[in-house]
């Protein structure tokens, strides 16, 4: 279902007491003065610390997901964390294919799609992000990029499947600068992922999927995103990290 949603990355950010006390300053938050009822917030901290934030969670009104997930089931893969494990802990939603994560730990387009089948397979939501770099989009191939990164990550799902995706555009020359897209380009972009969408599994499915907008959104500028016709919410990195920016930006539908 096509929802508005605000997801916070920590990224590698936080010591565990720093941690509790941020979550817990956005719970104090909304449960003072609740979010409408139909914006999700959700949060991603570091692994470490999801089985606190989802306790703190069940208390409150936002959910928890985390930042990756292992590309194996189960057994002996040393430093790994599985999808079932997040279920077992309540793990909600998982972003998967982030940029840092293709740039730095050199996760491919098929590593991404085992991924993706994992976290459904147990139940968790994937948030798949794409994107391209300032020199594709420079080429004028950003669109091209974005589709194969799609084309290759998901579209090997069944409909049903890709009910439960969230997908998130994060043009990397944004993420982290303080270089937002314009409302346009974001607006031309996530309508050309629906337009994807639309092609390979039809215009309802395409209405109801979620895209969300990420790469240096924060407070004063996700009002204008999130308004425009195709953006749904934001994927947030360092204004999740500040509790009352990151609940003021799930204020800004
Ligand atoms: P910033 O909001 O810090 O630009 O990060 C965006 C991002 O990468 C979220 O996943």
């Amino acid at each position: 279902m096509r929802r508005k949603i605000v997801a916070g990355n920590w990224k590698m950010n936080k010591r565990f007491d720093e941690a509790e006390e941020l979550i817990s300053e956005i719970a104090d938050i909304i449960d003072a003065q609740p979010l409408d009822e139909d914006i999700e917030m959700i949060i991603c901290p570091p692994f470490l610390f999801l089985e606190m934030a989802t306790d703190i969670a069940s208390e409150s009104e936002f959910h928890i997901g985390a930042q990756n997930v292992s590309e194996y089931d189960a057994g002996a893969y040393t430093g790994e964390v599985s999808a079932q494990m997040l279920n077992s802990i309540e793990v909600e939603y998982c972003i998967i294919g982030h940029s840092e994560r293709r740039k730095y730990f050199a996760e491919t387009d098929e590593v991404l799609a085992t991924k993706i089948n994992l976290a459904l397979a147990n139940e968790i939501e994937p948030i798949f992000c794409c994107g391209e770099v300032l020199s594709e989009r420079e080429a004028k191939i950003h669109f091209d990029t974005v589709r194969t990164q799609i084309e290759k990550g998901l579209f090997h799902l069944s409909p049903e499947q890709f009910y439960n995706v969230v997908i998130a555009y994060e043009p990397i020359w944004a993420i982290g600068t303080g270089v937002v897209a314009s409302p346009a380009q974001a607006q031309e972009m996530h309508a050309y992922i629906r337009g994807l969408i639309k092609e390979k599994y039809g215009a309802e499915l395409a209405e109801d999927t979620t895209i969300l907008y990420g790469g240096s959104c924060n407070a004063d500028n996700a009002t204008v995103l999130f308004s425009q016709p195709d953006v749904d919410g934001g994927l947030i990195g360092g204004a999740s990290l500040k509790a009352k920016d990151f609940v003021q930006i799930a204020r800004s539908f």
